[in-house]
């Protein structure tokens, strides 16, 4: 039995050393001439192995191709070996198995995996923008046939142990505690019955599949690629290619392809901002908010919400979900009544059936309960406020929410505008209060902005930290002030947006721009999403902040002024239908809005593509570097997260600082030349001047 335990890591991870030590091993073992079979397994709790180590993959990039594909060679030609070794060889899977530990495994002439929620077998290569390595695209189809292997490795989504055991993967699920002596009952029966010989042999040879199977399949992967990627992110394509293409090779020729195809995806621009992106989720999961490491988090198991509205009902949806008990209330019954049903719908709501889990619902129920004021809400560890966004309504409720609670409870605003220390204003204990933003909707967007105000204690945000990922959301702590620091970045561009309008450039060019560059939908689409009226409101708040850098648009309200609120009314400056359905319609361009806008808009010189985005994304930029100035955020990366994961900026640009570095700030420098001309707003700050004159990037040094 070999056993996975690398030393001073909370999970096995890859590495040349652990490769090399493994080599080593087989080398010792391939001799022994008695041995019946070698159980491989982990050390680590809840993990087999979470995948080879990027931080050397980092290290490698920027290498010539022959250097990539030797460096896929060495790991393939490894763990060929264990398919090719005197005995058999079983993976004994608890835990999470993905990328190349799940290469490891299917080189393993048997995989068993344990009934655990934490086990997950996969290939998430592609969601790096790289493709397996280590012989996973030749091996794998080849044990569980081409179709699952396609799904598997060009969508990078794991399986859980029973879909692993379904797609005939491994065999199990079996009890934790079964684990061992499974492996060895399947040692046995291997060799009793020579199993192992006679899969070796076929899972050499090419798959049985016809040409116009592997066309059929190709063609269909390829259309469900396109639109899941937008032909932005080329490493499904290239899996997929070489999935099908190898198909009528045997295993090795298929490796020898692989090593090829991944040497197209490595050290690409999207490889090395997907890479990024992955470090920073991986840095959010460390960070606990605060730099002390001795600031205790507080248990919350009570959560009260106070506005029952539509993030309100979410909060509370994600509280139940992740097993806390929530006490819910509104000033509105109505609005209290349609609150608590829409939180019951959301925590028990089944993807698999698109409606409420029956089950599910009766576990949860008894955890909600319904309150009628502040004062009631009883015993709370936290109470999130989410009444209506309008400073003195709020600072009245969360006056009275603070004289209810226990001794030692927290309290926090989802604001998304109001600065925290002005609510604090009034509050008794302003230590123990902070933001904490959700964004909307809630069931799908992972950022919270964890808000400290001037106050705010280090306990607190600790606290609220801890308490978010309970939730399984990223929190990020960010400083005070208007917008704090998704929607204050975010507002610039939108508002960019308006002022292209009023310069005559059509719609559409915004639009496909924003698309183009990789956003979920355009700024326009963005504003009728937000809700026109919304969008007017909060964007007081900004020009109050910012005069000299944002105007407020006439559009907007000649829109409102026409009854034109965005989506929540079926128009907006698109047409979506009546507003009655729950779905959202498709935007259709609609003649009303058009004249309106036509009203304000000059005529203009016509902008391409590439100069719109820069009118975009540059302003967001400009924002960012006065953001970092004010040590608004603790780490430049945060930024980067909050876009990603609060806006939908393209990860496949590794996020907007990111993307800058890329760039690299003289060019931006040199790409504000000719925009000078528009004011303050799409002038160069101070500190991007003075980081591009040192030629220092946003980035640290990875050393750093
Ligand atoms: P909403 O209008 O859907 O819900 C607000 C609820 O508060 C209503 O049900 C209303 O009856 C209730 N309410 C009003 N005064 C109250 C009082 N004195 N006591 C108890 N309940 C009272 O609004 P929504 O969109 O849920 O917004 C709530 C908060 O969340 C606001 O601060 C907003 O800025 C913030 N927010 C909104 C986002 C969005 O996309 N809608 C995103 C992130 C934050």
């Amino acid at each position: 039995m070999l056993v996975l335990d690398q030393p001073d890591k909370g999970a096995n991870i890859l590495s040349r050393g652990m490769l090399d030590e493994f080599e080593r091993h087989l080398d010792s073992l391939a001799s022994d001439v008695g041995l019946a079979g070698l159980i491989v397994a982990s050390g680590k709790p809840g993990t087999f192995i979470a995948g080879a180590d990027l931080r050397e993959f980092v290290a490698s990039f920027g290498t010539p191709s022959e250097t990539v594909e030797s460096l896929s060679r060495r790991g393939r030609t490894l763990f060929a070996r264990l398919a090719q070794v005197p005995f058999v060889t079983v993976a004994a899977i608890d835990g999470i198995c993905v990328g190349g530990g799940a290469e490891l495994a299917v080189w393993c002439d048997r995989r068993i995996v344990t009934a655990n929620d934490k086990t997950q077998f996969g290939f998430p290569e592609v969601k790096i923008g790289l493709i397996p390595g280590w012989g996973g695209t030749a091996r794998a189809p080849r044990i569980c046939g081409l179709g699952n292997a396609v799904e598997m490795i060009c969508g990078g989504e794991p399986l859980s142990a029973a879909e692993t055991v379904r797609r005939g993967l491994a065999i199990g699920p079996v009890a934790p505690d079964r684990l061992l002596a499974a492996a060895i009952d399947e040692v046995r029966e291997s060799v009793r019955t020579g199993s192992f010989l006679r899969d070796r042999e076929s899972w050499s040879r090419p798959i049985a599949y016809s040409e116009q199977e592997l066309a059929f399949l190709g063609a269909t992967a390829a259309a469900e690629i396109q639109g899941q990627t937008r032909g932005q992110y080329p490493a499904p394509s290239v899996a997929l290619e070489q999935l099908i293409e190898s198909a009528a090779l045997d295993v090795e020729q298929a490796c020898i392809k692989e090593s090829e195809g991944i040497s197209r995806v490595f050290g690409t621009p999207v490889n090395r901002a997907l890479v990024n992106v992955f470090f920073l989720t991986d840095r959010n999961k460390k960070d606990r908010g605060v730099e002390r490491s001795d600031v205790p988090a507080s248990p919350i198991e009570r959560v009260g919400v106070l506005g029952a509205g539509l993030m309100g009902s979410g909060i509370a949806g994600a509280n139940l979900r992740s097993g806390l008990s929530v006490a819910m209330s509104d000033a509105n019954g109505t609005a209290l009544e349609k609150g608590i049903r829409a939180a019951l719908e959301d925590a028990s709501f089944d993807r698999r059936v698109k409606g409420v889990h029956a089950a599910k619902l009766l576990e949860i129920a008894p955890r909600l309960r319904w309150t009628d004021g502040p004062a009631s809400m009883g015993p709370c560890d936290l109470v999130v406020e989410a009444v209506v966004e309008n400073i003195h309504v709020k600072r009245q409720v969360l006056e009275r929410i603070e004289s209810a609670l226990p001794d030692g409870a927290f309290l926090a605003s989802n604001t998304s505008t109001i600065p925290i220390s002005r609510l604090a204003e009034s509050l008794r204990d302003p230590e123990r209060f902070c933001g904490i933003h959700f964004f909307n909707p809630v069931r799908r967007m992972k950022l919270v902005e964890v808000i400290r105000g001037a106050r705010t204690s280090d306990t607190t945000v600790a606290t609220a930290v801890a308490y978010a990922k309970r939730l399984g959301k990223m929190p990020i702590v960010v400083g005070d002030g208007p917008g704090f620091l998704v929607n204050r970045l975010l507002f610039p561009y939108m508002s960019e947006s308006l002022e292209l309008l009023a310069e005559g450039v059509p719609i559409q060019t915004i639009e496909r721009a924003a698309t183009s560059f990789g956003m979920p939908m355009g700024p326009i689409e963005l504003y009728d999403m937000v809700g026109l009226d919304t969008a007017i409101y909060a964007g007081l708040t900004m020009f109050d902040a910012f005069p000299t850098r944002i105007r407020p648009s006439p559009i907007l309200p000649a829109l409102v002024k026409a009854g034109r609120l965005g989506q929540k009314n079926g128009k907006g400056f698109f047409a979506y239908g009546d507003g009655s359905s729950k779905k959202a319609a498709r935007p259709r361009p609609d003649a009303q809005s058009q004249s309106i806008v036509d009203r304000y808009a000059k005529a203009g010189p016509p902008l391409d593509a590439t100069a719109v985005q820069r009118r975009l994304f540059l302003p967001m930029l400009l924002e960012a570097t006065r953001v970092l100035a004010e040590g608004l955020v603790r780490d430049v990366r945060d930024v980067d997260l909050g876009l990603i994961f609060g806006i939908g900026f393209p990860a496949f640009r590794g996020g907007l600082l990111f993307w800058a570095d890329q760039v690299g700030l003289p060019t931006v420098l040199e790409w504000l030349k000719p925009l000078a001309e528009h004011g303050e707003r799409l002038l160069p700050t101070p500190k991007l001047i003075e980081m591009a004159e040192q030629n220092r990037p946003f980035y640290p040094k990875a050393s750093e």
